[in-house]
């Protein structure tokens, strides 16, 4: 059976970005039979028994309560459960100062799925058939974003520019403002903050002048706090999670340890919130009232939010240390090697400049050794100008341990070395 499909059934049945690479991933492991992978590449959470045992009590205390039959065995509203919107309101209002009430806030299946609605919602063409551009203002930016349109000529993103450290072999990206363009053609502005996949932090300022760029047009602008505070919290850095008129503040309780239960939460004002949430009861009636009961309680008590800063963001940041340190100690010093400043996330971005060959044979001959991490290009969603640094990234995930983190680097190191020395030599 071959279903004929339709533009948009021939759209949403690709893999995009990083999911296509995953599936190499994926058989490389199965067939690596005798070989052993340091598996760099995941971007699943590790299981922390501190949040694993956060989640099972909740889930104990859930399951003797005399809310369950209501939690579980009915129907609720599209918008969200109650008592986790009101753990919302109450938690950010005090934490702060804002002036939430339960009409700012919408409950999704995911944050993906949030993305989804907003590209959906205010990207792609108007009644009057008028495109409105979904705007990345700053590429590289988290490979999902790839597949959240139905009209993929409506995705744009930014090149940015480039901050470089040569001596330290650091850098980091920041919004190009001297190109970065919003007008009455932008649907919405989307950004991940802390970024995925570079562990970028743009700065309040960035934020500001990003969000101050499109009030003019009242274009909603999507700030992805996927690894943000209160939780995650994987913020290594300051930062301060900006709210405003035309600031959608998207979180997810994934990086929290409850990817399985699939819980986005928008914040904003309430004419988007309404209509992201009809646009929900039209797909999907509402998320699982299951993971929202645990998280209401996980919130409103505070431990959620006491768990992330105190061990979830130490455990990635003191793995972002030991990247940065068996870098520096095995990495060549007179190549032209360049980590992204670690200022959070569960990742390590490294830029090869010059690298003599693709990041997708980089990949490859990393594979020989033994060691998986992902070819940075599939990061670039919505870039369609040619740039060569789109083939000179790989992103390196934190989830390892730290033995297998070292020997990784270390392992690298030599291939980068090898690598620079044949072009050299040919
Ligand atoms: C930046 C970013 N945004 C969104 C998501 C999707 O998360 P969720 O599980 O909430 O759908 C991820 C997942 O890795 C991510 O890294």
């Amino acid at each position: 059976m071959n279903p004929a499909l339709t533009q948009f059934g021939d759209q949403m049945s690709r893999l995009t970005g990083v999911r296509a690479i995953m599936k190499d991933i994926i058989e490389t492991l199965q067939a690596g039979s005798g070989q052993e992978f340091i598996n760099l590449s995941a971007g699943n959470p590790v299981i922390l028994p501190e949040v694993e045992q956060l989640w099972r009590d909740y889930t104990t205390e859930l399951l003797s309560s005399s809310d369950y039959g209501e939690v579980v065995c009915r129907y609720g509203s599209s918008q969200g459960y109650q008592p986790l919107i009101d753990a919302v309101v109450k938690d950010f209002n005090r934490r702060y100062g804002l002036k939430l009430t339960a009409r700012n806030v919408l409950i999704t299946p995911g944050s993906q799925t949030l993305y989804f609605f907003a590209a959906n919602a205010f990207g792609g063409y108007t009644t009057s058939g008028e495109l409105k551009q979904i705007i990345l203002p700053l590429s590289p930016d988290y490979t999902g974003y790839g597949g959240i349109t139905l009209v993929p000529e409506a995705l744009f993103a930014y090149k940015p520019a480039l901050d470089i450290d040569a001596p330290a072999h650091r850098f980091k990206y920041r919004p190009d403002f001297s190109q970065l363009t919003i007008t009455e053609n932008t649907g919405c502005v989307l950004f991940s903050r802390p970024c995925n996949p570079t562990g970028n932090v743009l700065t309040d300022d960035e934020v500001r002048k990003i969000a101050a760029l499109a009030a003019p047009y009242n274009v909603p602008v999507l700030i992805d706090s996927a690894y943000a505070p209160p939780f995650p919290a994987l913020n290594f850095t300051e930062m301060t999670p900006l709210f405003g008129d035309n600031i959608l503040h998207c979180m997810s309780l994934s990086k929290a340890g409850l990817p399985g239960e699939r819980i986005g939460i928008a914040i904003g004002d309430e004419r988007m919130i309404q209509v992201l949430e009809c646009f929900q009861t039209n797909m999907c009636i509402h998320s699982s009232r299951y993971g929202q009961a645990i998280a209401a309680r996980a919130i409103e008590s505070g431990t959620l939010a006491d768990i992330a800063t105190n061990v979830i963001r130490p455990y990635y940041q003191k793995k972002f240390d030991v990247v940065e340190n068996t870098l520096d100690s095995s990495m060549p010093k007179d190549l032209p090697w360049f980590l992204h400043r670690g200022e959070g996330a569960i990742f390590a971005w490294l830029w090869l400049e010059d690298l003599p060959i693709t990041d997708w044979e980089f990949y490859q001959q990393l594979k020989q050794v033994g060691v998986i991490v992902v070819p940075g290009s599939s990061f670039f969603p919505g870039l369609r100008e040619e740039w060569a640094h789109k083939q000179q990234c790989i992103r390196i995930s934190l989830t390892a341990t730290d033995p297998e983190i070292e020997t990784g680097m270390q392992r690298l190191a030599k291939v980068v070395e090898q690598v620079y020395l044949k072009a050299a030599l040919s």
